[in-house]
């Protein structure tokens, strides 16, 4: 059974503005909330409690598939009143795991080691530290002579001295409960922001004679706290670096990573090319020797083996089988399939269409409600009527048809098994196999009738 983890997301989170909950501002598709949950369960945590406060109405059922145990602090009167409330809520025994919630580049091995630090040296508190350039807004850890721990001193509240100190409180704390409770009913608001601090406890349990610990983080940018949009952006980039340098190192050729975004959940399998300025998004996956891009965005899309999307492409919640290729300039909406070896080319949009495999729709068009067949030619130009006013109508075009170009198909319609549609149609009844229809209206040719209409501008002119 592992520790038993306490995650602080209860904040107002004014320095993010907006509407949405800082908790729910997304980082490679996922919550804030969610990379620090992930952290927590990866390091072994056992049973995991969120506070939450501040648009709880959304941040719970965001993470409903998460097993977790919600408490309410309203209104949230600081990082310690938060600790507090959960204690007071649900007072679990033995060491606890505390966290603040807006941590996303924490490593889980991070989380692990300050575990492990606080199972050996057995201190009532064991604090995460990073040692920064400048210790900017963040907690200043105070050592004595000898170089323990003796408390934490906001930014807001420290002296010139203080402010100097470059090793900060990075929001992430093991503590031995019995401790911590008293420590906690000690607290009061006497500071800069009137709040009851979390951090005033390190000085608390040092008064009362009991031992804290400190675990200083490897890389310090682990540290980095979200507060506010530029923070958001700035560890957005730095979790799309780390992502895109796993992938490089699993064998993906990404070719210009500055440029390029994967999402968490998308999985790009080794000796896939990314090509620059390409986002692939959501539980999208693209297969080993598919190349994407450049300038595509792939949004929960499958791209198989050895499959292509050319330049300027927008794919969502579809499937390309091995071999195929989209692009350059296609747009394929949800539940879209495009069969092994199949082409989609520029400026054909596609809506919950099946293009069968080997089968072209190269230029130009637009098939929605589809069922294209195997070895199927789609002409350009050619439109699917699917939708008349009220309601969607299927179209079915079967295998090795052939529809010429700028065809209009009104569905609900059938274009038989091998069978062609001239150039030019309106097909608005269905087509017998091997047949071939024609629907537009015959060709008047009138011979001359040019060059006496110019004859007649031409005298009109003279005239004057
Ligand atoms: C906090 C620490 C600071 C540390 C920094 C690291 C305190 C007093 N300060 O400052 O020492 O260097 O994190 O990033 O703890 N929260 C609640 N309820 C509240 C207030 C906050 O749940 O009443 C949550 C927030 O949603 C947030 C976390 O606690 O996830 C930290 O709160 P925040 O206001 O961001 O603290 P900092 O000012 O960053
Ligand atoms: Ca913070």
């Amino acid at each position: 059974m592992g520790v038993h983890a306490l995650v602080l997301a209860a904040g107002r989170g004014t320095r993010t503005r907006g509407e949405m909950p800082k908790a729910l501002l997304p980082l490679l598709g996922l919550p804030l909330l969610e990379h620090v949950l992930r952290a927590v369960r990866a390091a072994g945590a056992g049973e995991v409690t969120v506070v939450v406060g501040h648009g709880a109405g959304q941040v719970e059922p965001a993470l409903a598939g998460w097993d977790l145990r919600f408490i309410r602090q309203d209104p949230p009167l600081g990082t310690g009143h938060a600790v507090r409330t959960a204690r007071a809520a649900h007072a679990v025994p033995g060491p606890l795991l505390v966290l603040n919630g807006d941590l996303p580049l924490l490593r889980d091995e991070t989380l692990a080691g300050l575990l492990a630090a606080h199972r050996e040296g057995r201190a009532a508190a064991t604090l995460l530290t990073a040692v920064l350039d400048d210790g900017g807004p963040y907690g200043r850890v105070v050592r004595d002579e000898r170089g323990g721990v003796t408390r934490i001193v906001e930014a807001r509240d420290a002296s010139p001295e203080e402010r100097a100190i470059g090793e900060i409180n990075v929001g992430a704390y093991v503590f031995e409960t019995a401790p911590l409770d008293a420590a906690l009913a000690r607290l009061e608001a006497h500071n800069a922001q009137g709040e009851f601090y979390l951090t005033d406890t390190v000085a608390h349990l040092q008064a009362a004679g009991h031992s804290i610990a400190a675990c200083v983080a490897a890389d310090p940018h682990e540290a980095l706290g979200v507060n506010t949009l530029a923070e958001l952006a700035d560890a957005s980039r730095r979790l799309r670096e780390r992502r895109l340098a796993e992938l490089m190192a699993a064998g993906v050729r990404v070719e210009d990573p500055s440029s390029t975004h994967v999402d968490a959940d998308a999985v790009v399998e080794p000796d896939a090319v990314v090509r620059p300025f390409t986002l692939i998004e959501g539980r999208s996956i693209v297969r080993s020797g598919a190349s994407v891009g450049p300038f595509a965005r792939l949004v929960d899309v499958v791209v198989g083996r050895g499959a292509q999307v050319l330049d300027h492409c927008l794919l969502r919640q579809c499937v390309l089988e091995d071999g195929a290729s989209v692009g350059p300039f296609s747009h394929l909406r949800p539940e879209s399939r495009i069969g092994a070896g199949a082409r989609v080319g520029n400026f054909v949009e596609l809506k919950k269409t099946h293009l069968g495999a080997g089968s072209k729709a190269q230029h130009l068009s637009y098939l929605g409600d589809a069922t294209v067949g195997e070895g199927v030619n789609i002409g350009a130009g050619t439109i699917t009527c699917n939708y008349d006013g009220a309601q969607k109508h299927p179209t079915r075009i079967e295998a090795r048809a052939f529809v010429g170009s700028d065809a209009t198909l009104v569905a609900p319609v059938v274009v038989g098994e091998g069978s062609y549609v001239a150039a030019g149609s309106t097909i608005t009844e269905d087509v017998p196999k091997d047949a071939l229809a024609v629907g537009r209206a015959r060709q008047v040719t009138k011979p001359g009738w040019a060059a006496r209409r110019r004859a007649r501008l031409d005298a009109a002119k003279a005239k004057g």
